[in-house]
């Protein structure tokens, strides 16, 4: 019986444990978890979702409070199309969280940044330039690109010295994705290092519908290792989505995957950035605790929680400090939910957002508890202690339950 120590995925010479951590936003996959799968051989990554807060948290900053105090005049605005990102400041955060956490990098392993296309931060394709320019700068070893097709990004970047020798790949959930993606890059004459293959079992955003249940990540990768060998395309993929145990990462890799991208397991590891409290509704949730949605603003269903406190929350917007899913016209789908509720219960102090959510406040404050679908299996992965909670986990016991379980098994803690 194989396990997943006994391959391993090939960058050139390079030579790693085949196990990504996927980018969790804002700073769920912390520098600390990103770090520790680097040390193990391992891919971590870090999330350059609202960078600026995680920076203030993170170094003590105050990027936050400088923007909110610059716009401060527009708060009972409904239109936000002058809140504007400032990009030398967007440079500096994001130099100094990924500059910070490269400079603390120990062992073989990589650390990747994840970088959202649908964090159009009212400036799209400026601000994502900026992001993606700043964290080559500060010598990440490489770049996810996500939630989106960012059919326009390498682009963005083709005149950076880092361009060829940083690695970058993409997640895709289709073939048919991933084929858009390839043909409006070709003139770049550079193809992705590495291409995520993300199924409906994923937390965060999905590149699904709602009808995500009629897809299955063993037919998607098949087709897509297919596809590779059909073009002569030498580009390793990386399977992601409800691979729960060492075993289920191996039978992915006998069918062509070079590694295998989970994150679901590591949200309740003392490095992930949740609160301790949270982790621990992770822990407890049953399967029909879980749900997929439409409440995120960006248009893209997301997995969480049914008790997030983020569902149905009637918040003001807080574009003015935060406005990360702004389009390029100062617009956002959870604006327009709020100011109709506002309209029509023009009396009440408090009113409920059902159907979008401010998910930058929320993702903010750790109170949308997205989340992949075998969260409701976590239990089953740690002790229950006499107190009624659950053990925390670390994320070298959990990388390694990965790296060396065979028959199905999860090791628990000690
Ligand atoms: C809590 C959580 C937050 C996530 N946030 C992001 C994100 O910000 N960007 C992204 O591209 N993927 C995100 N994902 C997806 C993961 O990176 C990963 O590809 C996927 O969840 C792997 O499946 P698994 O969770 O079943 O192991 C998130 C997943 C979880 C569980």
């Amino acid at each position: 019986m194989k396990c997943v120590d006994d391959f391993r995925l090939k960058f050139g010479k390079t030579e790693l444990v085949p196990i990504v951590i996927g980018g969790m936003g804002v700073d769920i996959s912390s520098a600390e978890l990103a770090l520790e799968a680097a040390r193990l051989g391992g891919i971590g990554h870090i999330s350059d979702a609202m960078v600026p807060t995680v920076s203030d948290r993170r170094f003590n900053t105050d990027f936050v409070k400088e923007k909110a105090k610059l716009y401060k005049y527009n708060v009972a605005n409904t239109d936000k199309s002058t809140v504007i990102f400032d990009l030398g400041r967007l440079a500096e955060a994001t130099h100094m969280h990924v500059g910070q956490t490269m400079e603390a990098k120990r062992g073989d392993g990589l650390i990747f940044i994840n970088c959202m296309e649908k964090l159009s931060m009212n400036a799209p394709r400026d601000t994502l330039r900026v992001r993606l320019s700043a964290a080559l700068d500060a010598g990440i070893d490489g770049i996810t690109l996500s939630a989106g097709l960012h059919l326009g990004s390498f682009a963005l970047i083709e005149d950076h010295p880092r361009f060829r020798d940083a690695k970058l790949g993409i997640i895709v959930s289709s073939v048919r994705a991933l084929q858009l993606f390839l043909r409006k890059n070709a003139r770049l004459g550079r193809l992705p290092d590495y291409i995520v293959v993300e199924g409906p079992l994923a937390g965060g955003h999905l590149g699904f519908g709602l009808d995500w249940a009629k897809y299955d990540l063993h037919a998607i990768v098949a087709e897509i290792v297919q596809y590779l060998q059909a073009e002569q395309l030498d580009i390793p993929l990386i399977a992601a989505g409800g691979i729960f145990t060492g075993s289920d990462a191996v039978g992915f890799i006998e069918i062509g995957a070079a590694a295998v991208q989970v994150a679901t397991r590591f949200t309740v590891t003392h490095e992930a950035g949740l609160p301790d409290k949270v982790k621990q509704e992770y822990f407890r949730a049953n399967e029909q605790d879980i749900e997929v949605n439409n409440i995120s603003p960006t248009g893209y269903p997301m997995r969480m929680l049914k008790s997030s406190p983020a569902i149905g929350a009637g918040i003001r917007p807080n574009c003015e400090a935060y406005g990360y899913l702004l389009d390029g016209n100062g617009n956002c789908a959870y604006i327009t939910a709020y100011n109709r509720e506002v309209a029509l219960h023009p009396n009440d102090k408090k009113v409920f957002v059902m159907d979008k959510t401010c998910l930058c406040t929320h993702m903010r404050n750790f109170d949308c508890w997205t989340c992949g679908h075998y969260t409701y299996r976590l239990k089953d992965t740690s002790r229950l202690l006499d107190d009624g909670s659950y053990r925390l986990l670390s994320a070298e016991h959990v990388f390694r339950d990965y790296q060396f379980s065979t028959d199905n098994r999860v090791a628990l803690p000690a």
